[in-house]
């Protein structure tokens, strides 16, 4: 079973209200006419299926498609210190990134980026997160995000191809 709420660095309302609406949406109904297998996930956007999973990693480069997905949920603790990741979530240390592949870089409303990341212009996509988390202040010297660095190549993919997944609303 998937628990990626279960991880919390005291993220405040959003994650709590996301648990709230996981817990609701997993009534204990064992006569239930519907929904009895426990397959039938819930809609909560932070809970993709397995199914979805696959389907959102096959878009990503090969280097990514066969990422420990639960090592990338492990190590992502770290980035959620500053991010949150859901649909919607609040800009904290730094900018919410529901949606951020595909994103123009320093586009998220409501948070005040560095000047070089305002300045730095494209879209993020895979290897270029990648590239960004292996040493932000390389990428964007000045930049606000005081992180040193991911130095593990495994961790980055792992952290990058849960990103996606957990960023990225399924396909209807
Ligand atoms: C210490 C807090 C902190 C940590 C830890 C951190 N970030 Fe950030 N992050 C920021 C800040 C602040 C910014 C904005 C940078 C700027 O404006 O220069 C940012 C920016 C970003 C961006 C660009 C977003 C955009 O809208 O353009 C991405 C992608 C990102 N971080 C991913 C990550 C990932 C993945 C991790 C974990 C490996 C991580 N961050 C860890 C604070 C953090």
């Amino acid at each position: 079973m998937r628990n990626g709420n279960t991880i919390s660095l005291g993220l405040g309302p959003g994650l709590a209200a996301l648990s709230l609406l996981a817990a609701c949406s997993r009534p204990a109904a064992p006569g239930g006419a519907e929904g009895a297998a426990s397959g039938a996930a819930p809609t909560a956007t932070s809970a993709p299926t397995d199914a979805d999973r696959k389907a959102i990693l096959a878009t990503l480069p090969a280097a990514y498609q066969g990422a420990d997905l639960d090592n990338g949920q492990s190590k992502i603790a770290l980035c959620k210190a500053c991010h949150t990741l859901n649909k919607g979530g609040e800009a904290a240390v730094g900018p919410n990134l529901w949606g951020v592949f595909g994103r123009k870089a320093g586009s998220a409303p409501g948070f005040a980026y560095s000047d070089g990341m305002k300045a730095l212009g494209g879209a993020w996509d895979a290897d270029r997160i990648n590239t960004w988390i292996s040493k932000p202040s390389a990428m964007v010297p000045g930049t606000k995000m005081t992180y040193a660095g991911m130095e593990s190549p495994k961790d980055r993919i792992d952290v990058v191809a849960y990103l996606k997944v957990i960023t990225t609303a399924p396909a209807k």
